[in-house]
């Protein structure tokens, strides 16, 4: 018997080969007793379903069947029956029960209605739920998504470096990358650290961005994207921040503000699309047990068309929402860097679909941005989403030597390791540019969840690193 050759639950499911003998090996859902028969509910995360099996108590080790309990892993073969229950098509007639392994009373995972903070003290084992099935079965098709957009449309999957020795958004939240004795630290006579004798030669940390190796990329191979994981120190312990996450970064010669914008809007439509498309049974779970709009969000992000608009006609539109008594945190004016409560009232509150922001005081954006005539904002683009603020950040890039110099110098960036990257401004200069996505942003939009740490299989945030 056992030798028989497995068959996954969702082929299973779709199956109307009626007395034929399958193999089904998988984890305990539920198993529920009545008099004469037993349903245990199957699930090995081929698809959100479970397969019922019906085991006549007649012919099974009683001992035994009562073992089997929520999280137990079983290899059962049996005959597949169409279902006379509700809500399933196909179920299996036990034959035999092999047991992989039994799962005690104290198995953490098996109470309904578990809280997800809970739930992330068993990074482990959460895994199993149907929730963070759904979501990390959703993850992938939304990468595999991801790959074929660019594909379809001549973009070449750039590979950029994890280790670096710039700081390509200029903010120094930076892990840093040694193998430095740091209990005998090496230093100069001012007391610096020594870079010397380290691996490297020279201070070296995790990336916080692909971007400024993807630019050069970019002006050989015309348009390129980078899709990889992405560190950032900062101290931020929001439903939003991971300290490790998936960047997705598109750049592209020859683009203007106008045409970067619709690449992000079809992008992201794109992508949403796709999950409504590949993941349907994904969704509903999740639209019936997370939240009941999510399905009608998702549609009604790739039919509308998003709200396009400059920073400065923001700040005029939430003036006037402060002067029609609206109550925001943080005082609004010209020149500061939106918080999460303004871009949400614009995106939630005002126009109620999703919103392009561009041409931002140069002062609160990256040295890279493209700056305009008014020599006071840059080309920058921010894509702002329901639910979520900031899911893009990207810009046009200051393609001209000069002023490109004039920001740097402007704002003391150190530009000993960045040769490289102004030499693509003296040699064969091209107008560029590109945006960051970041992939768990998308992730947390499209499964509806509220928590970043819930939609990556083992978040990183300060203080925890734990799986
Ligand atoms: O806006 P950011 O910082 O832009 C860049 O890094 C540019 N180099 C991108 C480019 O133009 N190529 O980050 C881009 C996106 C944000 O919009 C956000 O979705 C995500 O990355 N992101 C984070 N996601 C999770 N945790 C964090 N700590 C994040 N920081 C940024
Ligand atoms: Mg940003």
């Amino acid at each position: 018997m056992e030798t028989m050759r497995r068959t996954k639950i969702v082929d299973v499911l779709k199956s109307t080969d009626f007395g034929a003998t399958v193999n089904v090996r998988g984890w305990v859902r539920t198993h529920r007793s009545s008099k004469a028969v037993d349903f245990i509910a199957l699930n090995d995360g081929s698809t959100i379903k479970n397969v019922q099996i019906v085991v006549n108590t007649s012919t099974t080790d009683e001992q035994t069947l009562r073992q089997i309990t929520t999280g137990s892993c079983l290899s059962v073969t049996g005959t597949l029956v169409e279902s006379q229950g509700k809500g399933q098509s196909v179920e299996i007639q036990c034959k035999d029960i092999k047991i992989y392994g039994l799962c005690g009373s104290d198995y953490p995972m098996q109470k309904k209605g578990q809280t997800f903070e809970y739930m992330r003290q068993y990074g482990h084992l959460r895994l199993r739920t149907n929730t963070f099935g759904a979501v990390f079965r959703i993850r992938h098709h939304m990468a595999i998504a991801i790959h074929q957009f660019f594909h379809d449309r001549g973009f070449f999957y750039f590979h950029t470096p994890i280790i670096t020795a710039s700081d390509a958004e200029g903010a120094g939240q930076m892990f840093q990358v040694t193998t430095q004795n740091l209990y005998d630290l090496k230093k100069d006579e001012k007391g610096k650290i020594k870079y010397d004798d380290d691996f490297f030669g020279k201070m070296t940390s995790l990336t916080v961005s692909g971007q400024l190796e993807g630019e050069l990329g970019a002006t050989s191979l015309g348009q390129i994207y980078t899709f990889g994981p992405t560190f950032r120190a900062e101290n931020s312990n929001t439903p939003r921040h991971l300290a490790e996450f998936w960047m997705i970064e598109p750049e592209v010669a020859f683009i203007d503000l106008n045409d970067l914008m619709d690449l992000e809007e079809d992008f992201i439509k794109y992508c949403v699309q796709w999950a409504l498309d590949h993941c349907q049974d994904d969704l509903e779970f999740l639209n019936s047990m997370i939240d009941k709009t999510l399905l009608e969000r998702l549609r009604s992000v790739v039919s509308g068309s998003f709200k396009r608009l400059t920073y400065t006609e923001g700040i005029d539109i939430l003036k006037e929402a402060v002067a029609q008594g609206h109550k925001f945190e943080f005082p609004v004016s010209w020149g500061m860097d939106l918080a999460s409560e303004h871009e949400r009232y614009l995106v939630e509150e005002h126009f109620k679909r999703p919103v392009i922001m561009t041409d931002y005081p140069k002062e609160i954006k990256a040295f890279y941005m493209k700056l305009n005539d008014d020599n006071k904002t840059v080309q920058g683009t921010d894509v702002l989403f329901p639910q979520i603020g900031e899911i893009i950040g990207g810009s046009v890039r200051e393609e001209d030597y000069g002023k490109l110099m004039e920001q740097i110098e402007e704002r003391h960036i150190p530009m000993k390791d960045m040769w490289w990257y102004l030499d693509t401004r003296k040699y064969g200069t091209c107008p560029h540019g590109g945006f960051g996505l970041g992939f768990e942003r998308l992730i947390l939009f499209v499964t509806g969840m509220q928590n970043i740490r819930d939609v990556v299989p083992f978040p990183r945030t300060p203080k925890n690193a734990e799986f």
